[in-house]
């Protein structure tokens, strides 16, 4: 690391706690040469929180880590969960895809539930081309009826119906439910080989998490493994 970047660092971080909120995830190389298994409990317990670990090596040679924030997330304040809604649209060129989406205990899509107010869904799309089917989570609402308060996971289904005709595209973002501005850096846009056995509920292509951690709160969209 040059002194340039050193000095923006250790800046960035001064301006970060001048505003009052330690982050999340330091993304700086601790101390201490530890076993992964030590490192991931260190990462995972406060102040660092839901951190994922990642090895680094200290000025002095020695082997340290550092608590990063985890892949596919963002790290934003609390109070934007408030407002928050997550969004995902699945797109195919042709054919009849079939899509699931899942909050908290609803399922929507063809033959897996029934929309709500939480839970809002596009309508069955097939063969008439440029087809897609979206989904609306409302997460903020939510938590506000207390449907859940520490973290939630929304998870994306699809499979389709007879014939493939991949690939999927599958858009997927948090976004501010009022204005439906997507939230910086939670926008996410995967393009995969869907199966078909009419598993359109339960075949998991993505999941998004939301994880409130003190005045803070991680939001997350990754794709299945
Ligand atoms: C979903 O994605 C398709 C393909 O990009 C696009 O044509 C369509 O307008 C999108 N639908 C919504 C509601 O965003
Ligand atoms: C999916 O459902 C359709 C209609 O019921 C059926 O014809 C087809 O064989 C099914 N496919 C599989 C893989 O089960």
């Amino acid at each position: 690391m040059n002194n340039w970047l050193v000095l923006f660092t250790v800046t960035a971080a001064v301006a970060w706690t001048c505003h009052g909120q330690k982050p999340i995830c330091p993304d700086n190389c601790i101390s201490g040469s530890r076993s992964s298994e030590s490192a991931t409990e260190v990462c995972s317990t406060p102040p660092f929180g839901l951190c994922t670990v990642i090895p680094c090596t200290l000025p002095n040679g020695n082997a340290g880590h550092s608590c990063s924030i985890p892949p596919g997330c963002v790290v934003v304040p609390e109070s934007v969960v408030n407002g928050l809604e997550f969004f995902v649209n699945y797109s195919f060129p042709n054919g009849d895809l079939d899509t699931g989406t899942r909050f908290l205990d609803q399922a929507v899509g063809p033959g897996c539930g029934s929309p709500s107010d939480l839970l809002a869904f596009s309508g069955d799309s097939f063969f008439s081309g440029n087809q897609f089917e979206t989904a609306t989570a409302q997460i903020g609402l939510a938590r506000q009826q207390g449907l859940w308060e520490d973290s939630t996971t929304i998870e994306m289904n699809a499979d389709w119906f007879f014939t493939a005709f991949n690939p999927v595209t599958i858009m997927a973002e948090f976004r501010d439910s009022s204005t439906q501005t997507p939230v910086e850096g939670a926008i996410v846009t995967f393009v995969v080989d869907v199966s078909n056995d009419n598993n359109s509920c339960t075949n998991l292509l993505a999941t998004a998490e939301v994880k409130i951690v003190g005045s803070q709160a991680l939001l997350c969209i990754n794709q299945a493994a």
